[in-house]
């Protein structure tokens, strides 16, 4: 333990960068272990669950590098598939303040991560963990009567919820509605069972006649879990959020699937400086028109949240789709999942 602190000081010295330089102590300590870095965060995969057909379930133990999380936050995950790091978003299923991170993943057909994850995933493996965020979370003041609506793999933001509250002995009342297809593919079914102090509704969309709920949330849905709920947090597909949100315009709401973005076409020349090729605006995310061109740019959330799209403008004023913001400063870093162009642009890219 003491050598371990000791250690951890050592590498954390100023003396360290200087002798390292230029690429940082992580690139020599990583050589002896891969998750022993100082600055970037990483786990080691140590269990993997296919719970179910279309899912596979991570535990991973992070590196001190990981600074934690909040209930229903997420993270981005990078992994190595064919020799280019890949990075999506992911929302931890543990209860925060655990030592080991649980994620899991919904399988998408043809999805590139979620695919080689649950095809490949074995303990062992080693996983980047990055941008920690989101506020999908409970106020720190946790309401009286407290409703949590998730539909797929929104679950895992909602689980992590519903841990944590267990494990504060929060002593509200708590009601769950989780919808998936069939039973076989819900998620965490005998956990929520045997969870004490939580109501659990089941709606199954392709066996309504296995679950406690038939059909699509709506108010009767609402009416049989909970009269009058002082808080409503939903995560699922785009529907589940504007039909929850319908009933209860208040909902605290997230969903993994990204928005259609588009916008009148300017017109304008977009210049990808790195390759020099141009395309005229079509109205789209730039992310998009560039990947039209044959470029690979990075990308993961495509929906602004993650940053891992981030390039930098150099020339020309783009618009984000999301805040309406305006870029016009002549060199500024932009999300290009999320930005369209106002004319000429130029990106590095
Ligand atoms: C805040 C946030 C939290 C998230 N948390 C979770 C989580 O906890 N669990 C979880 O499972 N997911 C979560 N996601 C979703 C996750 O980030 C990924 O989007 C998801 O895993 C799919 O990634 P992928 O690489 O497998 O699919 P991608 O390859 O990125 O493809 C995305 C979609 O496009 C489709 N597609 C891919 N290629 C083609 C093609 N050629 N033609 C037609 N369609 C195609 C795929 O089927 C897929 O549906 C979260 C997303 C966000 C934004
Ligand atoms: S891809 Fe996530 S912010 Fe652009």
């Amino acid at each position: 333990m003491f050598t371990q602190t000791l250690t951890r000081r050592v590498l954390g010295s100023s003396l360290v960068d200087l002798l390292t330089g230029p690429h940082g102590v992580d690139r020599y300590t990583e050589l002896v272990s891969p998750t022993w870095t100082r600055n970037d965060a990483r786990a080691r995969v140590v269990a993997v669950r296919r719970a179910t057909p279309r899912s596979v379930t991570l535990l991973l133990e992070p590196n001190d590098a990981f600074g934690g999380f909040k209930a229903g936050q997420h993270v981005n995950l990078s992994v190595d598939v064919d020799g280019r790091r890949r990075t999506r978003c992911y929302s931890p299923a543990s209860a925060e303040g655990q030592r080991l991170l649980e994620l899991t993943i919904g399988r998408h057909e043809s999805g590139l991560i979620s695919e080689h994850l649950y095809r490949n995933a074995r303990p062992g493996m080693i996983v980047g963990l990055d941008k920690v965020g989101g506020d999908f979370v409970l106020p720190a003041i946790r309401p009286r009567r407290i409703l949590l609506i998730s539909g797929g793999s929104g679950i895992t933001p909602v689980m992590s919820m519903l841990r944590t509250l267990i494990a504060e002995r929060y002593s509200g009342r708590v009601t769950f509605i989780h919808y998936a297809r069939t039973p076989e593919e819900a998620c965490y079914r005998e956990e929520l069972a045997a969870m004490p102090r939580v109501k659990v509704l089941h709606g199954y969309t392709r066996a309504p006649e296995a679950g406690d709920l038939q059909g699509y949330f709506d108010a009767e849905h609402l009416a049989a879990a909970t009269p009058e709920p002082d808080a409503v947090y939903v995560c699922g597909p785009p529907a589940l959020v504007a039909a929850v949100r319908e009933q209860r315009p208040d909902a605290i709401s997230e969903s993994f699937v990204p928005p259609e973005l588009s916008a009148d076409p300017s017109g304008g020349q977009v210049t990808f400086l790195g390759s020099t090729i141009s395309v005229v605006d079509d109205g789209r995310p730039l992310l998009e028109q560039a990947e039209a061109a044959g470029l690979q740019p990075a990308s993961g959330c495509r929906m602004g949240i993650c940053h891992s799209c981030t390039c930098r403008k150099t020339g020309g004023t783009v618009r984000n789709l999301i805040t309406g913001a305006l870029s016009t400063a002549e060199s500024e870093d932009i999300q290009i999942c999320v930005s369209v162009p106002v004319g000429d642009v130029d990106i590095d890219l």
